[in-house]
């Protein structure tokens, strides 16, 4: 059989449709079926000592990018429905680097043939759909108002919203703030800029710093444990000093259903990172929490491991690690 050039599969890579709507038990389907390769390949390009900037040198580099850059849908064809399902199944941690290149090429593959990013965003946006919760940040703006966290101050606030999918959402048009920095890995409109939070420049000084960071169901698609600590870490250090807040909104199953983080948990590792809670609110399927930033000298620089806290069947394995 006649190999394909690696420019006709990039070719082929730009047909995928994407569909403009989704129905919401499949676009739950989909968002978690991303969240889980999402996991599985930071697992093996930590495995591979590598990152999504550079996986691909590498793996030619070792001379196993044959393997990978195989028609991407003959591979995603043969993939065992069961084989990702859960970390166990494969031991990534064991896998040599052609097993790596190969598991790679097919987790690519996968979320290449279910429309890749921009398929995740279409379904996450059905979330932000009146009929089905809505838009998260009408609860930061209830609560600023209720509050009048920034207007008894008269100060002008501005605001970063991580992993944005709309310049239409509240925070964006209540005029709470007079500027919002609106980023997200994948950007769908001009006023989103394109960036990965975890590289953005540090701010220098302490007007690149913002009054609030919103973090809507983000810290979740962040794929493992550590690395989401890290996040939680990070936002501090864009946080200003003084008159600082942070807005975070997880699924509600990551503090009710799993076996290493519980409400009492977050509570406990936010206030190591000096954040004190201001409201919470636990809807159907989401929990919210306001917090206020009590400033860098409030950091007490503790660690929160992999710990079991419930134990019981059908639960999920989501957590926060901060080492
Ligand atoms: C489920 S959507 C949530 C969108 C919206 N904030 C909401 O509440 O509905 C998660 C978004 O976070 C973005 N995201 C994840 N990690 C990110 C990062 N490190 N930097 C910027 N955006 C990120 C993803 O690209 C995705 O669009």
């Amino acid at each position: 059989m006649k190999r394909k050039s690696l420019k006709a599969i990039t070719k082929e890579t730009k047909t995928v449709h994407v569909p403009s709507s989704i129905k919401p038990q499949r676009a739950r389907q989909l968002i978690r079926r991303f969240h889980l390769l999402l996991k599985n390949k930071t697992l093996a390009l930590q495995k591979l000592q590598s990152s999504e900037a550079d996986y691909l040198t590498k793996l030619k580099q070792i001379g196993t990018f044959q393997v990978y850059s195989g028609n991407r849908q003959k591979v995603v064809d043969s993939i065992k429905v069961n084989s990702l399902e859960t970390e166990n199944v494969i031991k990534i941690e064991s896998l040599e680097p052609m097993f790596l290149s190969g598991l790679l090429g097919r987790i690519d593959g996968e979320i290449f043939k279910r429309g890749g990013l921009d398929a995740y965003q279409v379904a996450s946006t059905q979330g932000q759909n009146g009929k089905r919760g809505g838009d998260s940040s009408k609860y930061l703006i209830k609560w600023l108002s209720e509050l009048e966290l920034f207007s008894k101050v008269g100060i002008k606030p501005n605001a970063l919203e991580i992993g944005c999918l709309s310049s239409q959402n509240l925070i964006s048009t209540s005029k709470v703030f007079e500027e919002v920095v609106r980023i997200d890995l994948q950007s769908q409109e001009s006023k989103i800029l394109k960036q990965d939070f975890m590289q953005r420049p540090l701010p220098k000084n302490d007007t690149e710093k913002f009054n609030l960071i919103s973090c809507s169901l983000v810290l979740n698609f962040v794929p493992t444990a550590s690395d989401r600590g890290q996040m939680l870490k990070r936002v501090t250090t864009f946080l200003k000093e003084t008159h600082s807040y942070f807005f975070l909104v997880l699924p509600l199953p990551c503090i009710t259903n799993s076996r290493y983080c519980t409400q009492e948990h977050v509570a406990k590792l936010m206030s190591s990172l000096g954040f004190q809670e201001l409201k919470f609110y636990q809807a159907q399927k989401i929990a919210y929490w306001l917090y206020k930033w009590n400033g860098s000298k409030s950091l007490t620089g503790k660690t929160f491991l992999k710990k079991e806290l419930v134990s019981g069947k059908g639960m999920n394995n989501f957590c926060i690690v901060l080492d």
